[in-house]
């Protein structure tokens, strides 16, 4: 039997000595390793700037205290997300109105985005779902239209383009994630990338207290600072930079073996009729396969814990995304009374799928044990 989790990050020497060297000297945070990542994926993604950060999360929270939104406020928000999206809105105060999935994809459907629009809605805020880009071309066009800020939730988005441009650099922030389980990892942290050289400075203080860094300069005294507006500690400490940098001198290469596990996975569960799989690839389209997602059809629908734990017997990790439409989530339905029969594509995703492992940590022969076994274990069960 094999094991093959659903997500484990590939750490090698360059990882551990580079951390070590961090380790051994007196910087921790603040350091020049934070701002040789940012100079790295800045220059990765076409950013002008990026800004790291602790966490996807953080950088939500930051995009959307940028913006200034606030109590009264309304932000779109997929139905079929990680519920740091919509909690980020929260947090400042400002109400998420979800948006249903689009069928073929998970991605938001944009057709719905414009009755969901009221007086209040300051930003669209959409998730590339999986890695598969989002039509930013048509969401741009109503935020333009009813003036609108759009904020891109590029978590699971390392390695998108969409028409030879990347993930996060369409809306006015895009922010990603390094979190264990994804394209690269730095432990936790994430990334903010914006449009704007306003918003890049807003951001740059807002992550560490609002303090205006010019004044520390200026003045050279230790210790002495003002503080121009209100902010938060989110800052990616130099350990986890370490790790970052060594990653991203590695990130072609993880990108193309996700790409080529997928691919095979994909032809491997072609033939099987009782499972349907999300599209994830369309002209000018390039997604960052962050995992493959197979959907149980109808025969099938109850069946998918047994199938589950038949895979994990066997050595197979698996994961789903996302457990539940966020606004099905407790918080969310208590709060705002969302009933279970609303949002039924993202429904449909959530209640009927498992998600599969394509990461670089999947061999070739791994992928042939995992459609042999996915084979097996709907024979089970059926
Ligand atoms: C779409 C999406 N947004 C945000 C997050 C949160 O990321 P982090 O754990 O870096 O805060 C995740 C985590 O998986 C995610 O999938």
């Amino acid at each position: 039997m094999r094991t093959i989790p659903f997500g484990s990050p590939i750490i090698g020497d360059e990882e551990r000595n580079a951390v070590a060297q961090v380790l051994s000297g007196p910087i921790l945070t603040h350091g020049p390793r934070v701002k040789e990542f940012e100079a790295l994926f800045a220059h990765y993604t076409g950013a002008k700037d990026a800004i790291a950060v602790s966490s996807c999360t953080a950088a939500l929270h930051l995009a959307y205290h940028c913006l200034g939104l606030g109590p009264g406020d309304e932000v779109i928000v997929p139905a079929e997300t990680h519920v740091a999206t919509a909690h980020a809105a929260e947090l400042v105060g400002a109400r998420p109105v979800f948006v249903d999935a689009e069928k073929d994809t998970g991605n938001i459907d944009i057709d719905q985005i414009e009755a969901q629009l009221t007086e209040r809605t300051r930003v669209i805020a959409i998730v590339h779902y999986l890695g598969m880009p989002v039509n930013m071309h048509r969401v741009m066009e109503i935020a333009k239209k009813h003036n609108l800020f759009v904020v891109e939730d590029c978590a699971l988005a390392i390695g998108t383009y969409l028409d030879g441009m990347h993930a996060g650099l369409f809306g006015d922030v895009g922010c990603f994630s390094f979190y264990p389980v994804k394209h690269i990892t730095t432990a936790e942290g994430g990334m903010v990338l914006a449009k704007s050289r306003e918003t890049v400075e807003k951001i740059s203080r807002q992550r560490a207290f609002g303090i205006d860094r010019n004044i520390v300069s200026e003045r050279d005294i230790p210790g002495i600072y003002d503080v121009v507006e209100l902010g938060l500690n989110y800052r990616l400490n130099e350990l986890g930079a370490a790790l970052g940098i060594e990653q991203m001198k590695k990130i072609d290469s993880f990108l193309q073996k996700r790409q080529e596990n997928y691919t095979s996975l994909t032809t491997g569960l072609a033939d099987i009729g009782e499972i349907e799989l999300l599209q994830s690839s369309h002209d000018g389209y390039q997604s960052s396969y962050y995992c493959q997602t197979i959907i149980l059809k109808e025969p099938l629908f109850k069946k998918r814990f047994e199938i589950v734990n038949y895979l994990k017997q066997h050595g197979l990790g698996t994961s789903v995304y996302y457990p539940r439409p966020v606004p099905h989530l407790r918080y969310y339905k208590d709060k705002y009374g969302y009933s279970d029969t609303s949002f039924p594509v993202a429904s449909r995703i959530s209640g009927n799928s498992i998600a599969l492992p394509v990461g670089p940590h999947v061999s070739h022969e791994d992928i042939n044990y995992m459609v042999t076994t996915i084979k097996n274990a709907i024979m089970e069960v059926k």
